[in-house]
């Protein structure tokens, strides 16, 4: 692992950090039942990909499409077109090839890293790269990556979340004791962020629309928010806590008064073309 930045770890990434679907869809189910405002990623992505879409048969690619969540929306919204759906974690794409199937609609998938995608030049219509940049330390680079496949004003939707997203989560941990230093750990959106996007984007395409929205979370006591925490590759736990959310939520109770977390994450959305 990485000393410093765990997020940007490339072993890591396809090895461990999503190596276990279930594991992930407990930090990402904790996550959604906290969640108290904020619209559903994949019915954004897919509306703004309903605006970009108009030619049949045209090549739609879902770039790091994780579990399949935006997959799906894609297939659904865009019946006429071929998605392709990519991600460097081959357990994640077990888990999205079952969402499609479990679906019933069409994309085909395929492991690849998203620095050097295995795709001609010129080719897609529409690339969706939603909360995965973050995770290369060169963002631009797959920026200029994604554009080489791209068709002449073929369009590219971008998402990803404010760098200081879930803080108060980082100020629980760090007032347990658990991790004092948790406030100070690199963000997980560290190198693509809300804060990035459009200046980064800009720099390699033409950004159209870019939309903040803030996402708001309030866990009911500290059980719940344990469930996300003790799978964040963050925080410099104690023996034992780490992917343990019984155990850190114990350690947790016993330092701190139990009770409601709210906290908030701002969710960024980008619209662009590729230049020419
Ligand atoms: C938080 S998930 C996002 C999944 C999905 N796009 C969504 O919105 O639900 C981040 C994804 O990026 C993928 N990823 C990270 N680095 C990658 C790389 N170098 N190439 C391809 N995918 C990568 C991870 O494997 C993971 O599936």
């Amino acid at each position: 692992m990485s000393d410093t930045t765990p997020f940007l770890d490339q072993q890591l990434i396809s090895g461990s950090l999503y190596g276990n679907q279930q594991r992930l869809a407990a930090r990402t189910g904790a996550l959604l039942s906290a969640k108290t405002s904020g619209r559903s990623a994949a019915e954004v992505i897919s509306a703004l990909a309903l605006q970009a879409c108009s030619s049949v048969g045209g090549l739609v690619l879902d770039i790091g499409c994780g579990r399949g969540a935006s997959t799906v929306a894609l297939a659904r919204s865009l019946p006429r077109s071929r998605v392709l759906a990519l991600d460097a974690s081959a357990a994640l794409l077990v888990a999205a090839r079952h969402r499609l199937q479990q679906s019933g609609w069409q994309a085909a998938t395929i492991q690849a890293d998203f620095h050097q995608l295995p795709l001609p030049a010129g080719r897609a219509e529409l690339a969706v790269a939603a909360f995965c940049l973050y995770h290369s330390p060169r963002p631009r680079r797959v920026l200029q990556e994604i554009a080489r496949c791209m068709a002449p004003g073929g369009t590219v939707i971008l998402a990803t979340k404010s760098a200081d997203s879930y803080a108060a989560l980082d100020r629980l941990v760090a007032a347990s004791g658990l991790d004092p230093q948790a406030e100070t750990r690199p963000s997980l959106y560290g190198t693509f962020h809300s804060g990035n996007i459009t200046a980064l984007a800009a720099s390699v395409l033409t950004v159209h629309d870019v939309r903040h929205e803030t996402h708001r979370f309030r866990f009911h006591d500290l059980a719940h928010a344990s469930a996300y925490l003790a799978t964040s590759p963050k925080y410099r736990l104690p023996p034992g806590l780490s992917g343990n959310p019984t155990a850190f939520a114990e350690r947790l109770s016993e330092r701190l008064p139990d009770g409601p977390i709210e906290t908030t994450s701002e969710v960024s959305y980008l619209a662009a073309t590729v230049p020419g």
